[in-house]
């Protein structure tokens, strides 16, 4: 129901926008804790939020959350797992640049449902060795392709004669013969090879497995049943993939100003690297750095721009207008906004410098309109509801502690007193510029160089998939929007009107006075 003028008014003293709001706090950082939302009238219903956003043209995401590109969050599974859900990971570049143009081909050849590299047996092997890879390997399965030295495929394992009485037995004397063994070659599988596989399950009762060959019959992937099912149903979520116009995966790419021995803009290499990557699909480039309001960066931009006129370039991080107009006018389409605020960065510490987050997204978000370009939050957000406060001003957020603890991350997992953990580490700390990203914060990798790191060396602790923490992130955010009747993003950006939050106001908003049984998120 529309509000009275009188109501309005009192409100409007209270609930100012964003234009009203910050520049009243012009003389304090302020960041997610220290504001809150103001509820307005609501027809929207939170399941009903749409949460697509353009970074730019040909980045287009079904939600507005990135994976950082950081070694202990985003690699091929990590930015498959993002994509899946709408959004998309930022494979870091703390590794060989083959192995990242690699990392990129796996996200971009990734057939949901297809297990592209199926674990394999040889004619010449005994059962009992299959069945030792099993027990070694803590496989569920026990149904296995048998292919040639060749890689062509000669037959199939299947599960009922992988038994202990069989051990001494050759795999080829078990093996289904490949002639009954059914086919699709991948030529065949077109823009939507689930639909495929699971018409030929349909067809085919009693049959769970579907192999994959090419022309030579060499083995490409493995279809099964039950995979094809659970996505067929999870189809009908709200959140498609973000794919591009091929219908693969998108996947994004850091990569730094990289220097040469002279110390001078490694230009060929970078252009060769970045090469690499767009032969390879990859749907965004980021020049990621600590301090992207630098000739460095600027230069590494414009050098890309000129090279791909079309590639989606992210460039950062900055906190000042002066440092988005830079990089806009470099020839940066999405701009990081971060210094600071990440949950392992010590930048403001041992520097001195960096900007409160949301004072920083402010500022960096009426910079970006001028110029049309795009913001994204990067660092500092530990729960859905800094989320939705991230944007009311940015259209995207840069996520690293919250995904470090999912199985789809990088690194093992470790076990103390009784709890689960997996390593998290900024990249500025003294292990990851080692293990390279040293040129992100303007240090070489040369260990007896002095160097400052910026960053700690963490533990997170092991989370559920990414689905799993996406689904909580994406529940909080819909529910955001519902309550300031906001049906999409930019009504979200357009509503928002914010107050700010006493020290007695933030313990408020967290549970109190309670014994808390089960942590609410
Ligand atoms: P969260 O809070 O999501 O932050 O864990 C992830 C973001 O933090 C940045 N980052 C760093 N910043 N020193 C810093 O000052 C570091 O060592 C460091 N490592 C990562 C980065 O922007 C990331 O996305």
């Amino acid at each position: 129901m529309a509000a009275t003028k009188d109501s309005d008014d009192l409100d409007s003293r209270f609930y100012k926008p964003a234009d009203a709001f910050f520049p009243a706090y012009n003389h304090i950082g302020l960041t997610f804790d220290d504001v809150t939302l103001a509820t307005l009238y609501s027809e929207v219903l939170p399941r009903e939020t749409q949460l697509d956003t353009r970074l730019a043209e040909g980045l287009h995401l079904n939600i507005p959350i990135i994976s950082s590109d950081m070694d202990t969050v985003t690699e091929s599974r990590m930015a498959i797992g993002m994509a899946l859900n709408g959004g998309l990971g930022l494979i870091h570049y703390n590794m060989p640049e083959r192995d990242q143009l690699s990392e990129v081909s796996r996200v971009k050849n990734h057939v949901h449902g297809l297990i592209q590299e199926p674990i394999k047996a040889t004619p010449d092997q005994f059962i009992g060795d299959v069945l030792n890879l099993i027990e070694k390997k803590h496989f569920a399965f026990s149904t296995f392709p048998v292919v040639d030295a060749q890689g062509r495929l000669v037959g199939l394992l299947p599960g009922h004669v992988v038994k202990a009485r069989y051990a001494k037995r050759k795999v080829a004397e078990a093996q289904t013969p490949r002639d009954q063994v059914q086919t699709v070659n991948k030529k065949e599988l077109g823009r939507d090879p689930i639909a495929k596989a699971d018409k030929f399950f349909t067809e085919h009762p009693g049959i769970h497995k579907l192999l994959v060959v090419d022309d030579q019959d060499r083995l490409h992937g493995l279809f099964t049943m039950s995979d094809v099912e659970r996505i067929t149903q999870e189809r009908n979520a709200q959140f498609k993939p973000a794919r591009d116009v091929h219908f693969r995966l998108v996947c994004g790419a850091a990569v730094s100003a990289t220097r040469n021995s002279f110390g001078e803009l490694d230009r060929e290499r970078i252009l060769a690297h970045v090469g690499g990557l767009v032969e390879r699909g990859v749907d965004a480039v980021a020049v990621s750095t600590a301090h992207g309001h630098s000739k460095g960066v600027g230069d590494t931009v414009k050098v890309l721009r000129d090279a791909f006129p079309k590639l989606p370039l992210i460039a950062g991080n900055v906190t000042s207008a002066a440092g988005v107009e830079y990089l806009a006018d470099a020839g940066a389409n999405v701009i990081k906004v971060g210094q600071g605020p990440g949950s392992i960065c010590t930048t403001r510490i041992v520097a001195g410098v960096g900007i409160p987050q949301l004072t920083a997204l402010y500022v960096a978000s009426r910079a970006a309109q001028k110029k049309r370009v795009t913001i994204v939050a990067d660092g500092g957000i530990t729960k859905s509801g800094d989320i939705v406060k991230a944007l009311t001003l940015a259209e995207a957020v840069i996520c690293g502690g919250l995904f470090a603890g999912c199985p789809e991350a990088p690194g093992e997992v470790m076990e103390f007193s009784g709890k689960r953990y997996k390593q998290y580490r900024g990249m500025g700390s003294f292990a990851a510029m080692k293990a390279g990203s040293a040129a992100r914060y303007g240090h070489t990798s040369d260990a007896s160089r002095k160097v400052a790191p910026e960053g700690v060396e963490a533990l997170k602790e092991v989370t559920g998939t990414v689905d799993r923490v996406l689904t909580q992130l994406i529940g909080g955010i819909q529910s955001g929007m519902g309550y300031l009747g906001a049906a999409n993003l930019t009504q979200l950006r357009e509503k928002a009107r914010f107050i700010r939050v006493s020290p007695a106001g933030q313990r408020e908003a967290a549970p109190h006075d309670v014994v808390e049984l089960k942590a609410g998120n």
